[in-house]
């Protein structure tokens, strides 16, 4: 199941890719760091070439697409070969259309009646979004107190990185975090692949640190 990829990696670097010939680079940086697990964003206009490149070219990632907000997207990801798609938000019509071609899709909550309303779809794991601005780690917690027992699992996203990300890992029911923290933007503009690989090896040593305590 593609979601326990999510959880092995525990850090999934969220993507935006403006120059698609960055695309294969940039992932065999960050797989070479450790991390393998990548969110491309469909917030650019080469977002499913750059997964199907990265697909195509670098066999050791396992690519999911982001910000999937429509019904072509889906499909485009889909097309692209990506193996999950995230979203933002809970828009339970593109929930549907995943669920309904069998995509894996992991949609954002930030309160507790979205939540209710992706478990009530038969989903298990959600991105808490924006994580920082919603209340952070103690949100999670609260929520946990109330859902715990569902089983749900959360990947939070927004304002989580190398300074905070430990505190939200150490939560067993958080099973990995996504952020954009591991790719800068200015990083990627210059083609510096090797600030990247170092910065995505240092978050898969947080990850490992973790879990070895
Ligand atoms: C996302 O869509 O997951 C966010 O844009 C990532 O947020 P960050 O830039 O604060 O990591």
């Amino acid at each position: 199941m593609v979601f326990e990829k999510f959880a092995k990696a525990g850090i999934i670097p969220v993507i935006v890719i403006e120059d698609v010939e960055k695309a294969v680079p940039l992932a065999k940086a960050l797989v070479a760091g450790g991390l393998d697990v990548l969110e491309v964003t469909f917030r650019t206009a080469c977002a499913a070439e750059a997964i199907s490149r990265i697909k195509r070219e670098v066999p050791g990632a396992v690519l999911a697409a982001g910000t999937v907000l429509t019904k072509e997207q889906l499909s485009a990801a889909r097309l692209a070969g990506a193996e999950a798609c995230v979203a933002p938000g809970f828009d339970p019509a593109i929930v549907r259309a995943a669920q309904e071609i069998g995509m894996p899709f992991c949609p954002g909550v930030a309160s507790a009646s979205e939540l209710s309303q992706a478990l009530s779809m038969g989903l298990k794991m959600v991105k808490f979004f924006p994580a920082e601005s919603a209340g952070g780690v103690k949100y999670i917690k609260d929520l946990l107190g109330a859902f715990r027992w569902t089983g749900v699992k959360f990947m939070p996203t927004g304002g989580v990185k190398a300074s905070n990300v430990a505190d939200y890992l150490a939560v067993p029911e958080i099973v990995c975090c996504g952020g954009t923290w591991i790719v800068p933007k200015d990083a990627l503009a210059a083609g510096d692949f090797a600030k990247i690989e170092s910065l995505a090896k240092e978050a898969s040593d947080t990850v490992r640190r973790i879990r070895n305590a």
